[in-house]
């Protein structure tokens, strides 16, 4: 469905996970992108955990524009109002800010908070979102958790993050509250650092195929 006029969430669904990608050095945003989409994988969210973050941001939105390329780790209003002018396609973050979900809804961008409670998936329901990411998810209780937080939202779709490995995708995948599932594990930042492209494209495939079958 590449090159279709498929929504950000609908890419999310089709890639089946969204790899959290702290990178260290801007020189790496490409490579590792490119590393990704060899995989199989056309969506990534980097993290404002560095200071190479929005160059990263900027590197891949105009060199690479296979790869949907959004921002994490948003927290404050100025850091969204940052990540969408580096050219963020969408912003998550690992709570719920009021400001920030109202900033990215009066610019039509994707916007997925961090929610753990039914008063927080409450808050989103009534700011008019209906995706909301599941953080930290292995602390959290895992697939037990979001199996009861699904019950009394079924309108919702989670993105479970936080503590979840390639062990675990086929079960958080078969659920169909499950949009997709985030984590560092399809690209781990030390592979970034040694310049290991390689192993992060075999591990982008080991995690398609699984959200494949
Ligand atoms: C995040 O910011 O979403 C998490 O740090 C990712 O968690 P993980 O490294 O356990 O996948």
């Amino acid at each position: 469905m590449r090159g279709c006029k498929m929504t950000v969430y609908e890419r999310f669904r089709a890639a089946g996970v969204l790899p959290v990608v702290v990178i260290d050095r801007a020189k790496h945003a490409l490579p590792t992108a490119l590393a990704m989409l060899r995989g199989g994988i056309d969506v990534m969210e980097i993290t404002l955990r560095t200071d190479a973050a929005l160059d990263a941001i900027r590197a891949i939105r105009r060199d690479c524009p296979e790869m949907l390329v959004g921002a994490g780790t948003v927290i404050t209003p100025d850091q969204c109002i940052d990540a969408l002018e580096a050219g963020a396609a969408f912003i998550v973050s690992p709570g719920l800010d009021r400001e920030v979900v109202s900033l990215c809804l009066e610019r039509g961008i994707p916007v997925i908070p961090g929610c753990v409670t039914p008063t927080e998936i409450t808050a989103a329901l009534r700011m008019g979102l209906h995706t909301v990411k599941f953080f930290p998810a292995g602390a959290f209780g895992g697939l037990s958790m979001l199996k009861s937080l699904s019950a009394p939202f079924p309108q919702v779709r989670f993105l479970p993050t936080g503590g979840i490995g390639m062990e675990d995708l086929d079960a958080y995948l078969s659920r169909d509250y499950v949009l997709a599932v985030g984590g560092s594990f399809v690209c781990p930042r030390a592979e970034i650092t040694a310049e290991h492209f390689d192993r992060i494209t075999a591990l982008c495939a080991d995690a398609h195929r699984a959200a494949r079958t």
